[in-house]
């Protein structure tokens, strides 16, 4: 897959976008046109993003869940299960890269604006849908999160299935990691990419959010990263707006980041800039300079507008609402590409 390296300038792209969608054929624009249609009226809900390419299928399938009348519940359970289902994406669920012992181990959360309820498992194995095993944490149990064997037991207990998560290919590559030191580096790029982070506001306003991966690749057997943690993979505030991540969840988790970037909308940022800023304040803290933390943020305002930012060029999101379905470039802080030398899972 060819990497997007062209470069975010704020002004005449958003421009040009614009432009190009009055002529009804944009497929993919820049994160300022998705900003300056934040308050336009043509916004129509229920409207779903969720980080990468491969998001649009899973926006699109929430989209038609909504529109088959399901919940919005149901529409983020849904939606996410496409992208854990597929075998071919090595970041989340079933064909997702192993951990060290070569266990698939995934993490995913779920989030409901209007009640402020959420629910998450980390490092459950064995389980097709992990989202909706967090998806039952949340409506079935006291608890937020359930994590491990425990989170395995639950699953299965209430009914799921175990399933093989571990791919033939994704064997063959662990036993090669395990076999060559000088592979033991955990890739991002286009076709190496983390983490479904899935935010939906439906036609009243209310916003939910999923997040599910299976995280860093060859990571340390029992290792949760930020996906399954509330306010760090996602935020979701029925008051102001929602927010989820990708990247290396690391230099998410140490900073709240997905709480970070609400909070910043709270404070009268667009959700490209609330991205921006999140990231910022974390490259401000964090020991490691901007281009190392690689880290990308999208966000969803209460009034259906959204946006994203990332620390390196070639994060892409996807958007679907009954008006269009596309993929957008987000707003790249760095020069610097996303990809096995872009990433700093060392
Ligand atoms: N962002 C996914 C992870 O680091 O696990």
């Amino acid at each position: 897959m060819t990497v997007n390296r062209r470069r975010f300038i704020q002004g005449s792209a958003g421009l040009s976008a614009i432009s190009a969608m009055s002529l009804g054929r944009a497929v993919e624009s820049s994160a300022t046109c998705v900003e300056m249609s934040l308050s336009a009226p043509q916004i129509e809900k229920p409207l779903f993003i969720a980080t990468w390419p491969f998001g649009k299928a899973s926006c699109e399938a929430a989209l038609q869940v909504t529109q088959q009348g399901g919940s919005m519940v149901d529409a983020i359970e849904q939606g996410i299960w496409v992208t854990e289902a597929d075998v071919k994406n090595a970041s989340v669920g079933i064909g997702g890269i192993p951990n060290a012992a070569g266990d698939v181990e995934l993490d995913a959360c779920i989030m409901t604006g209007p009640d402020h309820n959420a629910g998450s498992v980390g490092a459950i194995q064995d389980v097709l849908h992990p989202i909706s095993v967090a998806r039952m944490v949340m409506e079935k149990t006291p608890h937020v999160m359930l994590v491990g064997d425990g989170a395995q037991r639950f699953a299965f207990d209430n009914g799921v299935s175990p399933t093989d998560l571990l791919t033939a290919e994704q064997r063959k590559r662990w036993q090669a990691w395990q076999a060559a030191e000088s592979v033991k580096k955990p890739q991002i790029d286009e076709d190496h990419h983390d983490t479904i982070a899935m935010l939906g506001i439906d036609t009243k306003g209310d916003l939910y959010g999923g997040c599910s991966t299976s995280g860093w690749g060859y990571k340390i057997p029992g290792r949760i990263g930020d996906s399954p943690i509330i306010g760090s993979g996602l935020y979701v505030d029925n008051q102001v707006g929602a927010a989820g991540a990708t990247g290396l969840g690391e230099n998410v988790m140490r900073h709240c980041g997905s709480f970070l970037v609400v909070e910043m909308m709270r404070n009268g940022a667009t959700p490209t800039e609330a991205c921006e800023q999140a990231v910022r304040r974390i490259a401000e803290l964090d020991p490691k300079n901007l281009g190392n933390l690689d880290i990308n943020f999208i966000a969803l305002s209460k009034q259906g507008g959204f946006g994203a930012a990332g620390t390196s060029q070639g994060f892409r999101y996807s958007v679907a609402s009954p008006k269009e379905s596309r993929i957008v470039s987000a707003k790249a802080m760095t020069e610097k590409a996303i990809g096995p030398e872009g990433g700093n899972r060392k």
